[in-house]
């Protein structure tokens, strides 16, 4: 299975800076080995979505709200995420599930909905420090597995440890393997074969020197990756480590 190296702007770009961003990632992104995703702030999937027209970069949002439609203001729904151009949608990202109060049973009502519309949901999952320091990871990680994702589940998980994200810090790799595989083992518990082919990509202060050794370890499907994604070269050196 290739590869998938996704970027997670955030709430970063506004139309110039994110336009110039993707035409470098594009012009980046032939003969690579590994599948590529961007996924902008919702006010530059339009724009972005024009720019990667006819290009094997693929497009995605960072949230959707669980209804098709309706009295919900300020909100985005899967349907208009493909309506745009949106192949995928990061759902119960940790910044959500802190910021926003997103449950797990929230999250798994937004992968629902996303592959209800065509999309394929990045269901985030990942421990604290301090559930770390406290020897909970996996505990904390198989509870949100099993809260947050549908019956037939049919997309990604990024395991992104909360210590890890934005700081600099990164797991061991044998953290990461003993992680990845836990998870794929939840995965082939629960949807049997199935579970196999799932990607679980890792998360977490993904850049350029350390890429290849994260993207080398065992059940590693790819990386989501925030700082480094705003930058076209690291994110394509990136995408050049990854398989
Ligand atoms: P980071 O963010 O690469 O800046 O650590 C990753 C993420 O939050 O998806």
């Amino acid at each position: 299975m290739r590869q998938l190296i996704a970027g997670n702007w955030k709430m970063n770009g506004l139309t110039a800076g994110a336009e110039a961003l993707v035409r470098e990632v594009r012009a980046g992104a032939d003969g690579l080995a590994c599948d590529l995703l961007v996924c902008p702030p919702f006010t530059q999937i339009a724009p972005v979505a024009a720019i990667l027209a006819g290009s094997g970069v693929a497009l995605g949002g960072q949230d959707c709200h669980a209804a098709e439609g309706g009295a919900h203001t300020g909100d985005i729904s899967a349907p208009m995420l493909a309506d745009l151009g949106c192949a995928h949608v990061i759902l119960g990202h940790s910044e959500r599930r802190q910021n926003h109060g997103e449950t797990d049973a929230a999250v798994q009502a937004k992968a629902w909905a996303a592959a209800r519309a065509g999309l394929t949901p990045i269901v985030c999952v990942g421990e604290t420090e301090a559930e770390r320091e406290a020897g909970r990871e996996t505990a904390v990680v198989g509870g949100q597995l099993a809260g947050s994702l549908p019956e037939d589940f049919a997309g990604c998980i990024a395991y992104e440890p909360v210590w890890a994200i934005g700081t600099g810090k990164t797991p061991t790799e044998q953290d990461v393997a003993a992680m990845h595989g836990f998870i794929r083992r939840a995965l082939v518990e629960r949807f049997g074969q199935a579970g196999t082919g799932i990607r679980i990509l890792y998360g977490g202060s993904v850049k350029p020197d350390n890429a290849a050794r994260l993207l080398r370890v065992p059940e590693v499907g790819g990386a989501l990756v925030g700082g480094a994604s705003l930058k076209a070269a690291d994110f394509l050196a990136i995408a050049r480590a990854a398989g």
